[in-house]
């Protein structure tokens, strides 16, 4: 795998709010057709991080390269055409409460490509199939439950076929079973459409389904990163603390 050029280059990225230092130059690669996972206790950096590779976000100092590109002259729109390549599924799942859950999934086909109609009821037919929801398409998103929000949430993410999919902790809040289902089909959609995926979590369980890597992110470093069997046997103090679930006080 790490032959290849990564998708996803990091270096000596700093994001720093104020006198606050939350990413202190960290480096990090993401290769193509991974799932790699940023885990850490919750505050220490982790959805900075998507928002950075986002361009929501300007790095205070440092580079980020995506699929060859350095960012830090991008302007919005070469933002908005690299976007086009990246699925977001966000930790509220986001959904538009006035749209139908086909509607929510069709948002991105309908705003950056003139699909004929059909095509675009037959995409969302078949997201929803993938999602596990075949018959949800005319409901109101007020009407589903936690796990069948991020479903939608998944399948609107992929209805562009994006190269790139970024998961904002896509089990929090979720029972054990329902963290299972959405963890499977991180895994599937990584292994149907070879997608890149960044995986921000805090969840355990979630990492070992579908991650291929792993990095810990704690006090603005990343302590460790390899792959999930390398992080399960840790001696990492920190990091064997964090995945046995033990707290986690941050160093100020
Ligand atoms: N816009 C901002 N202004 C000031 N502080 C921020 C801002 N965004 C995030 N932070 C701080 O950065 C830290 C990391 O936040 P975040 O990335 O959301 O953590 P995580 O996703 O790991 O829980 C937190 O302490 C948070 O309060
Ligand atoms: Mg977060």
């Amino acid at each position: 795998m790490n032959n290849k050029e990564p998708v996803i280059k990091i270096r000596k990225l700093k994001i720093a709010f104020g006198s606050k230092v939350v990413l202190n130059e960290i480096d990090l690669d993401i290769f193509p057709g991974e799932t790699l996972a940023v885990i850490g206790p919750s505050g220490t950096g982790k959805s900075t991080v998507l928002k950075v590779l986002t361009g929501l976000l300007a790095p205070t100092s440092g580079s980020v390269v995506i699929e060859g590109q350095e960012t830090n002259s991008f302007d919005e729109v070469q933002w908005d055409e690299l976007r086009k390549h990246m699925g977001v599924v966000f930790q509220y799942s986001a959904l538009f409460d006035f749209l139908t859950v086909g509607e929510n999934v069709a948002f991105g086909l309908r705003r950056h490509f003139s699909l004929p109609e059909e095509e675009i009821q037959e995409r969302v037919e078949e997201l929803l199939k993938l999602v596990g929801l075949p018959d949800a398409k005319d409901m109101m998103p007020a009407e589903l439950s936690g796990g069948m929000k991020k479903r939608v949430g998944l399948a609107r993410a992929l209805a562009m076929e994006p190269q790139i999919v970024y998961y904002d902790e896509p089990t929090a809040g979720l029972d054990p079973v329902m963290t299972m289902t959405i963890s499977r089909l991180i895994k599937k959609t990584q292994q149907k459409f070879n997608v890149t995926s960044l995986l921000v979590t805090h969840d355990m369980e979630s990492v070992f389904t579908c991650a291929d890597r792993v990095a810990m992110l704690y006090n603005g470093k990343i302590v460790q990163i390899g792959t999930v069997e390398e992080i399960k046997n840790s001696t990492n103090p920190v990091v064997r603390a964090f995945i046995s679930g033990q707290e986690l006080k941050k160093e100020d």
